[in-house]
């Protein structure tokens, strides 16, 4: 029985991602078995500001685990990023009793919970603020993996494979964009487990030539009459790029914009799981009276970080998922 951490306000905050009612349910479920009452906070900071909030039990985050989207909704919240906005969303903190709260998001909500920590530090009180990375775009630099991703890879991969029946049979090519807002972790996860005949990500320089016009010919050449062409929505605009492969190679693309489905749909395994240890650490974290903390997979395991710490981290692009692609898609030569 832990005497020190009473009540833990939790809250999804950001674009949804699969796998945060699973998150949800592992801070509360984690909570109550150490006699700590849960506040969920409902669409984020926003809810945090005007006091929209849900108490939670075992029993009310039973068979969500399964569930896509987040039940506590979510919201992009601009109001929070003002002194004054924090304010109101402190004066909520003090009168549900919460000492601590659970930001379930991406960057962005971090930051959102760190400045809420300081405020309310400035008035002589503790807030202690535990971050848990969850996003499609897995673009959080502490964290190798964040919740979400796994299954917006999966859904992008199916909507694809589905593309590419009718690419082929009409023996067209397919220039599809996918997620990832600046990030491509998604585009090029997806480019290698569909086969793509070219990946465009905002990590790498396009050189339409070689990585795009040449890597078709290629195909052709090889006996391939329909291609597919990824495009990460932070590479540029996937309509110019199919207008510049019909005026290079003279074939007529077909554009797909896989857009906000790839939010949707039942958590993967690797979502769920993930989700359920990282809620547990949020709060064990919490109990530890360990601060602000960011709770990151590292290398298969999850830790905790000093939030402030955790935020001007950043994580390494693996170029060499992009000579894989390269090799195993297009037979390039990899330079070992
Ligand atoms: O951060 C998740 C994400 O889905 C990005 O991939 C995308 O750029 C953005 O959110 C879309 O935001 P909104 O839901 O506000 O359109």
């Amino acid at each position: 029985m832990n005497d020190q951490i009473k009540r833990i306000g939790v809250l999804t905050s950001g674009g949804d991602a699969p796998g945060m009612n699973a998150a949800v349910r592992a801070v509360v479920r984690t909570a109550v078995g150490q006699g700590i009452e849960c506040i969920g906070i409902r669409r984020g900071w926003s809810g945090l500001i005007t006091g929209d909030f849900v108490r939670l039990d075992g029993t009310s985050v039973s068979r969500i685990i399964n569930r896509g989207g987040t039940m506590l909704y979510t919201a992009r919240c601009k109001e929070f990023m003002d002194h004054e906005g924090r304010e109101k969303a402190i004066a909520t903190c003090k009168l549900l009793g919460l000492d601590s709260i659970v930001a379930i998001g991406g960057d962005g909500t971090f930051r959102g919970a760190l400045d809420l920590s300081r405020q309310v530090a400035e008035h002589g009180a503790r807030l202690s603020v535990v971050g848990i990375p969850a996003t499609i775009d897995n673009d959080i630099g502490c964290s190798h993996y964040t919740i979400g991703f796994d299954s917006a890879c999966n859904t992008a991969i199916e909507c694809i494979d589905k593309l590419r029946d009718t690419m082929q049979s009409h023996e067209r090519c397919s220039v599809v964009e996918v997620m990832g807002r600046h990030a491509g972790y998604l585009a090029l996860y997806v480019g290698i487990a569909v086969g793509a005949t070219a990946v465009l990500i905002p990590e790498r320089p396009v050189d339409f030539e070689n990585d795009v016009v040449e890597n078709i010919r290629r195909a052709r050449l090889a006996g391939t009459t329909h291609y597919m062409v990824v495009v990460a929505e932070g590479a540029g605009n996937v309509y110019d790029f199919a207008a510049q492969i019909k005026e290079a190679l003279g074939i007529d693309p077909r554009v797909t914009v896989l857009g906000h489905i790839q939010r949707g749909g039942t958590p993967s395994a690797r979502d769920r799981e993930t989700a359920s240890r990282m809620g547990y650490a949020a709060v064990k974290a919490l109990v530890q009276q360990k601060g602000n903390r960011i709770i990151a997979s590292v290398n298969g395991h999850i830790e905790d970080l000093d939030m402030e710490e955790a935020l001007t981290m950043t994580k390494q692009f693996q170029m060499e998922r992009y000579d894989i692609l390269e090799a195993l898609t297009n037979n390039s030569i990899s330079h070992f």
